[in-house]
């Protein structure tokens, strides 16, 4: 444990422009420093770093923050490793507590599990090293797995000996605890209350956590010793600091080799892992042989969004990559499939290739989702209307839970042009699967909230149907929502809520939305404003390009909006300002602005959480953000709209349930009038967008 006052000591030294010199050569730009960003393939300098600020950000990725957070995304380290690195580099003595008998005692099980674990890997090493049976038995199988030496230390492999209580007898006389010792399941307890092993005779791979601690060991049969053992693989029981569901191994190893490439090899297990590194592979990670979980997927989110899954050719390796692939999509993963020719696993093709071949195999053979499933039911399903058509269900499903809209329409038209079906009935499709999800997760919701709330049915609401009939001149047009059911703001179809719903009331949720939207906004014109959307023909037929900051400005004011931040008004103003000045950059000019509110803004508005698009790396090249402004800027936009006409609907049914609205006539004659109108509105802009993800 790092003491508080070491943290502020190397907090105190460390200078950001020095810190990220080391990785970034840094040129001087006003007050600020810029380079070429570290974290993304960038051609221009994006990334500014703030000595004033002691911060640092790319304005094209997004990527940055203080000293220790920049040496956390870069070298893929916890806060505490990447405190001791600068530490390091500032010849900062780090005052690493010495705890005390009574704090020892103190310490959480979770610790007292780690510390065991610890131990026993150290234990399994030394026995695979250092003793007869451990060369003899357990180095000679891994040897002849072909596994390297140094490949053999990487992953730390082991050996537990075939004395049935040889880890149990030494952890005793170390004075571990039996409780521990039992609740990592290490040992195992006999019906005398004497303990055994559980690994005892088995080759052992160590699971790492994120950071690099032990959370858990796989133990491996012998193939010697198989016969009459059925259980190739023993693996540590869940544990209060073991789930398997939420490690990945190999993820330590592979993290920044992950960031690196931008991409993560999803494998089947232990010895795949281990080969792919012997192949200088280092991006790979495995689910050990079980389903791959979400939490598994976010984890490996953080590191990128491309994953390319690599199962074994066989039926059972099919299948299981099939079920992943929603998933990840649905968390939003770019997904990439690679199947090994027939009984390959990557281990065993390991050792019939080269590293070369291996290498240029991955490249050659991996294919998006759309792809692999073609690939793997067409040839099938020729002539067959019924295979087809399942064809064409499983892909239509696995586009519709892609949360992003403009992802999902480029799978759309790749698979009309493989399928040769027209796009039309494939986003007819999409759209009504995605209608589908959202019906079955309403109703859930529905389910949920009557259970939850009987008392909102009690409360009696003033613009129920049949009251609000006697006074409406056009009872047949009144709004189905005022019948009760509290509305839900709109997300853009399929896209995944802005905000948890659970976590923020009707108040807060509706106005965030919307914020959010805006925000989005102001993100493109700080970052692009003064780049060309479209061009656009005047009166008299000349061709006029529209900046990204005409473009918002016109389209706003088209139906009467403004933005509702002051700040974002002025940015706004400014850039319509200025965007025809020589020169003129809106991410310098509001990065620099003299106003340190504008620039303080400027400078967050290139965070992470901002992110305007995802894309597939495949697309990267094509299809930035910038180069794809065209598709962006309406895009936000019209999103934009649509929250504020959500929010306009969402007051005015507010107003139209109380109790005593019915009594002021006239006040609700002109609420229902506003109504239509933004109905009318929401109809259009539901119109405008449906035509553009068509055509
Ligand atoms: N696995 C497991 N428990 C089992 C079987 C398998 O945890 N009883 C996990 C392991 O992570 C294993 C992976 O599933 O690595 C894949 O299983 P399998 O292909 O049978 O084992 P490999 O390790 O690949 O070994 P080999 O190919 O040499 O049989
Ligand atoms: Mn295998």
């Amino acid at each position: 444990m790092i003491d508080r006052a070491t943290v502020e000591r190397i907090m105190d030294a460390a200078q950001i422009v020095d810190v990220v010199s080391d990785f970034v050569t840094l040129r001087k730009a006003g007050v600020n420093y810029k380079g070429l960003c570290p974290f993304h393939d960038d051609r221009t300098p994006s990334f500014v770093v703030s000595p004033s600020k002691g911060l640092c950000k790319c304005f094209a990725c997004g990527k940055g923050g203080n000293a220790v957070h920049f040496i956390m995304e870069h070298e893929q380290l916890s806060y505490p490793d990447a405190l001791r690195y600068l530490a390091k580099k500032y010849n900062i003595e780090i005052h690493e507590r010495e705890l005390s008998d009574e704090e020892k005692q103190a310490r959480s099980e979770r610790e007292s599990l780690f510390v065991v674990n610890e131990w026993a890997n150290g234990f399994f090493q030394d026995q695979l090293y250092h003793t007869v049976d451990g060369r003899t038995i357990g180095m000679a199988y891994f040897r002849s797995r072909g596994f390297r030496d140094d490949i053999i230390k990487k992953f730390q492999l082991g050996y537990s000996p075939s004395q049935r209580d040889a880890l149990a007898r030494e952890a005793k006389a170390k004075g571990y605890k039996e409780e521990y010792l039992l609740s990592t399941g290490l040992c195992l307890k006999r019906e005398n209350g004497s303990l055994y092993d559980r690994f005892s005779g088995r080759v052992i791979f160590p699971v790492h956590t994120l950071s690099g601690k032990v959370v858990a060991f796989g133990g491996r049969v012998l193939d010697a010793a198989t016969k009459g053992v059925n259980v190739k693989y023993q693996n540590s029981p869940e544990s209060a600091i073991y789930s398997k569901k939420k490690e990945l191994y190999g993820l330590f190893l592979a993290k920044q080799a992950i960031v690196r490439h931008d991409l993560c090899f999803l494998v089947e297990g232990y010895t795949d892992v281990i080969s792919m590194h012997q192949m200088g592979v280092e991006n790979v990670v495995s689910s050990s042989g079980t389903a791959l979980t979400t939490d598994q997927i976010r984890m490996i989110h953080r590191f990128t969004e491309n994953i390319t899954v690599l199962y074994d050719g066989d039926a059972a390796g099919i299948k299981a990559s099939e079920r992943g692939i929603d998933m990840l999509l649905a968390e939003g993963m770019n997904v990439k499939l690679l199947l090994l020719p027939d009984g390959d696993d990557p281990d065993s093709f390991a050792r019939k290739h080269n590293a070369t071949e291996y290498q240029s195999y991955l490249n050659a053979h991996q294919v998006d989702f759309i792809k692999y499933k073609t690939d793997l039911l067409l040839h099938e399903a020729q002539g067959d209307p019924i295979k087809l058509s399942r064809l064409i269900s499983s892909i239509v499903h696995s586009i519709s839970v892609i949360p992003d809209e403009i992802t999902r329409s480029v799978y759309t038209k790749e698979t009309a042009g493989v399928l040769a079906m027209s796009e039309r009935t494939l986003v007819a499709a999409i759209s009504k699967e995605i209608a589908k999800a959202k019906g079955e997760k309403q109703k859930q919701r529905e389910n949920e909230r009557r259970r939850n709330s009987q008392e909102a049915e009690a409360q009696p609401a003033g613009g129920r149907p049949e009251k609000a009939a006697e006074v409406s001149s056009d009872p047949g047009n009144l709004p189905p929502e005022i019948a009760g059911t509290p509305d839900e703001p709109r997300q853009g179809a399929g896209e995944a809520p802005a905000v948890p719903s659970e976590s923020f009331g009707e108040e807060a949720k509706g106005e965030l939305v919307f914020y959010q939207k805006e925000t989005l906004l102001v993100q493109l014109l700080v970052r692009y404003g003064e780049k060309i959307v479209c061009h656009m023909e005047d009166e008299e037929g000349n061709d006029v390009p529209v900046s990204v900051a005409e473009y918002i400005h016109y389209a706003l004011d088209e139906d009467n909006l403004s933005f509702h931040n002051d700040l974002h008004k002025r940015i706004l103003q400014e850039a319509m300002a200025h965007v025809h000045d020589e020169g003129f950059s809106a991410g310098r000019y509001f990065l620099n602005h003299p106003d340190n509110a504008i620039s303080q803004l400027a400078f967050e508005l290139s965070d992470n959480k901002y992110q305007l698009s995802k894309y597939h790396s495949k697309y990267k090249k094509v299809a930035s953000d910038e180069e794809r402004l065209i598709d962006l800027v309406p895009h936000l936009i019209s999103d934009f709209k649509l929250a504020v006409v959500d929010e306009e609907l969402r007051q005015i049914l507010q107003k139209l349930r109380q109790p005593d609205i019915l009594s002021r006539k006239e006040e609700y004659m002109e609420v229902m009038a506003r109504y239509k109108e933004m109905k009318d509105v929401e109809r259009a802009l539901a119109r405008e967008r449906g035509d553009r993800v068509i055509t």
